[in-house]
């Protein structure tokens, strides 16, 4: 039986909010939120001063009635209450701690909270809001659900390595449902950041390093969190982060300067976020970095003039933690007046943590740069996204178990989906004599390292309000999987602790097993915000470790925990049977690892992210311009290393399956296109092993000549099937004539006549693909 599994976007689930005003008593509106396509356009780097606002007055919100009467009897304080944002402390996710006081929630200085969670707690500082303060106003409150709320999913760069929107779509969905009913009204995610440097510790929390998957990606994620529409009591607003290009910073050190042409800006770092934008996004929160000397939260010419101006976004955009206050160390503003009203011209309406618009705008009003119109549009665009969650409807509307969240078949489902995107992020790197899966019943198996039997690190960096006792460990999950096997248990040495008595002790249980799991890898804390990695490889004391194993000559089979690709030492990564790319599996960690290594799930991740053999490689990602002098093994005068290979060791798409896939006959329904038109492409498929398994085909296009260099390979389509052994099927792509356009020169999107090479593969390594090619008619 074949199974097609279309991969498609999924904007038509998520139809637009429905306009519907209510009077003034209720205070009850939901609006439009009037998003328009995601134009490419220049982007000057400049900064706004003072007063103006072109790009912002045009695209507000539609303003309920009761908002602007609200805004009438406002003093300046209370609104700039509404434009503050602090965190609560239940979870620390920044440097610095302003307590919140519950009197400066009763003084209506604090128009939204972060970092708290639990319906009672929510209830409690809500009622504050609306019942002890002059006007009322409710609250809204904010939390980092990245992947996961208590119920914990895969982190984003593994559960991108699904290649699957119905699975990011489905995890977002649950986790707004989760969280919604502990009182979350926005969530500060999808993180949208392309990365290409896996030293740069927030590569766990983006989908990888390809533009046209994250636009995929952040689709996905924006329909899941938000449903259908914002008021839903299970809807969470999502926030579009960190525009823009933070996945670039220099040397992948965290909060570094990013520095990268405007070619690279559009092609490859915003396109994410158009796509979130176009899909309705709720709000925007630029990166902490600043792009060729003009700090994010000072961007005019990004916040305002693309985001707002040509994207149409009508959403807030928040700042990041203390971000706007920062804008006095990037040495772009002389003081914490200067910064507010840099960051508050360039767009940005809620200040979190930085107290410099509570403090800093009074002092800017009084000296003439900034208007009390440039505040009240900020404003406003709170007011209008506290109605558009229903919050004046119904404060405490998320603030109660949804049904979903109260069942325990809610709990178990969420459990079970957890398994599933677990599982199929997970990816096979390589399987030798095929030593998976494990067979239930013949031998032994001796499970070894630190990551063997660690729940806490299993959640990973971004865990929200997930609980370590409730993740299942690897180990858990190995002897559930082959409960007629001997499974022993060693550590060996901690994270980054050599422990010369375990390490003894983990040789002998190693020695007597037939078959050695060797769970190795970062702790939760080594990646994810602040943890920059300038060497991204196995700390020295699990190398040791592992080496001593490898050393027994038994089969070894390496699980590697990880928040980013990983550099492998040579010597491990040939000697091992098999390795497997387990990155932060989540709650169901155990399961999904126990599901993949007996073989009940037959593994399906692919990397979406390139993994290299050193540091000295990167940033390294498939889509590169080509040389003038591409690398030759026989020609000194090339692009290359002396003492490194020039392509990855496992490249983007790479990931094994139990079952063997051949690729035939790429053919097209017509040779040429011409614009408005758009091409069939197939391929067949057959599964030549014994087992079932599902394979997953990448198309890529080539434009060979063009008036500016295109990358030797450009993602346009993912498509997956489900093949029985020895069944056969055909996989459809469709090339449109869009897919082909480019910026030209001048940065204008074009098209330009000629050849276009099509590609279909596994994965983005150059040796298995089939080619065939066609002509654009311009
Ligand atoms: C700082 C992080 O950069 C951002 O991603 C997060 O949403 C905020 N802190 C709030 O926790």
């Amino acid at each position: 039986m074949e199974r097609r599994v279309e991969f498609i976007d999924t904007q038509a689930c998520g139809s637009p909010p429905v306009a519907k005003l209510e009077s003034m008593v209720t205070r009850r509106s939901i609006m439009m939120a009037g998003l328009v396509g995601a134009t490419a356009l220049p982007v000057r780097a400049s900064s706004a001063r003072a007063g103006d606002l072109s790009g912002q007055a045009s695209r507000q919100p539609d303003v309920p009635g009761f908002v602007k009467e609200l805004m009438a009897e406002m003093t300046l304080e209370e609104k700039l209450g509404q434009l503050t944002m602090v965190s609560a402390n239940l979870a620390q996710t920044g440097p610095y701690s302003t307590p919140m006081t519950l009197d400066s929630v009763k003084l209506g200085r604090v128009g939204s909270l972060f970092n708290l969670w639990g319906a009672e707690r929510i209830r409690e500082v809500q009622r504050l809001a609306v019942e002890e303060t002059r006007l009322r106003i409710p609250l809204f409150f904010g939390f980092d659900v990245l992947h996961g709320h208590r119920t914990i999913f895969p982190i984003p760069v593994a559960e991108a390595c699904a290649f699957d929107p119905g699975v990011w779509k489905a995890t977002a969905r649950a986790a707004a449902e989760e969280a919604a009913g502990e009182g979350i009204d926005l969530t500060f995610a999808p993180m949208l950041d392309v990365t290409r440097d896996p030293r740069w510790g927030r590569t766990a929390e983006g989908p990888g390093e390809d533009a046209w998957l994250a636009s995929r990606f952040a689709r996905a994620k924006v329909h899941g969190f938000q449903s259908t529409d914002l008021a839903n009591p299970d809807a969470v607003a999502a926030t579009a982060k960190h525009l823009g290009a933070y996945g670039a910073v220099n040397a992948g050190r965290e909060y570094a300067p990013v520095d990268i042409s405007e070619r690279q800006l559009r092609e490859v770092y915003l396109p994410s976020f158009g796509a979130a934008a176009e899909a309705g996004v709720a709000a925007v929160m630029p990166a902490f970095t600043d792009l060729a000397g003009t700090p994010m939260s000072a961007n005019a010419a990004i916040l305002r003039d693309l985001v707002r101006g040509r994207w149409g976004f009508s959403g807030v955009i928040i700042s990041d933690y203390r971000a706007i206050a920062e804008l006095v160390s990037h040495g772009v503003a002389a003081d914490l007046a200067d910064a507010a009203a840099l960051a508050l011209a360039a767009g940005i309406d809620i200040d979190m943590m930085g107290e410099a618009y509570a403090k800093g705008l009074p002092v800017a009003l009084g000296r003439g740069e900034v208007t009390l119109a440039s505040i009240d549009l900020a404003v406003e665009r709170v007011l209008a996204l506290k109605a558009k969650l229903g919050l004046f409807d119904n404060p405490y509307r998320r603030c109660g178990k949804t049904d979903a969240a109260e069942t325990a078949a809610g709990v178990g489902a969420r459990r079970q989906l957890a398994r599933e995107a677990a599982r199929r992020s997970i990816v096979l790197l390589k399987n030798s004599d095929h030593v998976l899966p494990l067979r239930d019943g013949v031998g032994s198996i001796a499970v070894i390292g630190p990551l063997a039997d660690a729940k806490g690190h299993m959640l990973g960096p971004w865990s929200a309000a997930g609980v370590s006792e409730e993740a299942v460990p690897i180990l858990d999950g190995l002897r559930e999987a082959l409960p007629a096997t001997t499974i022993s248990l060693a550590q060996g040495c901690g994270i980054d602790e050599i422990e010369p008595a375990s390490k003894a002790r983990a040789l002998e249980v190693a020695a007597r097993g037939d078959i050695i799991v060797l769970c190795l890898g970062e702790s939760k804390t080594m990646s994810g915000e602040a943890a920059s990695r300038a060497r991204p490889g196995l700390p020295t004391a699990q190398r040791e470790l592992a080496r001593a194993v490898v050393e027994l000559g038994k089969p070894v089979v390496v699980l590697l925990f990880s928040g980013r690709p990983l550099i492998l030492p040579n010597w491990l990564a040939e000697r091992a049977s098999a390795v497997l790319a387990m990155w932060f599996p989540g709650s169901e960690a155990g399961h999904a690892a126990g599901d993949v290594l007996s073989g009940r799930f037959n593994p399906t991740g692919r990397l979406s992210i390139s993994w290299p053999f050193d540091v000295g490689q990167i940033p390294i990602f498939f889509g590169q311009r080509p040389s003038g002098r591409p690398a030759s093994p026989t020609e000194h005068y090339t692009s290359k290393y002396i003492d490194l290979p020039v392509e990855p060791r496992f490249s983007f798409g790479h990931g094994l399956s139990y079952a063997e896939f051949a690729l035939s006959r790429l053919r097209v329904d017509r040779s040429e296109l011409r614009a408005g038109q758009s091409i069939s492409v197939e391929a067949d498929v057959a599964n030549l092993g014994p087992v079932a398994g599902e394979e997953t085909v990448l198309f890529f296009i080539h434009d060979p000549v063009a008036t500016v260099a295109r990358p030797l390979l450009e993602l346009r389509g993912v498509q997956k099937i489900a093949l029985a052994p020895g069944e056969r099927g055909t996989l459809r792509f469709s090339l449109a004539a869009e897919d082909i356009r480019f910026l030209g020169p001048a940065l204008e999107p074009k098209w330009e006549a000629g050849a276009i090479e099509l590609y279909v593969g596994r994965s983005a390594a150059r040796s298995g693909l089939l080619k065939t090619t066609i002509q654009f008619i311009a």
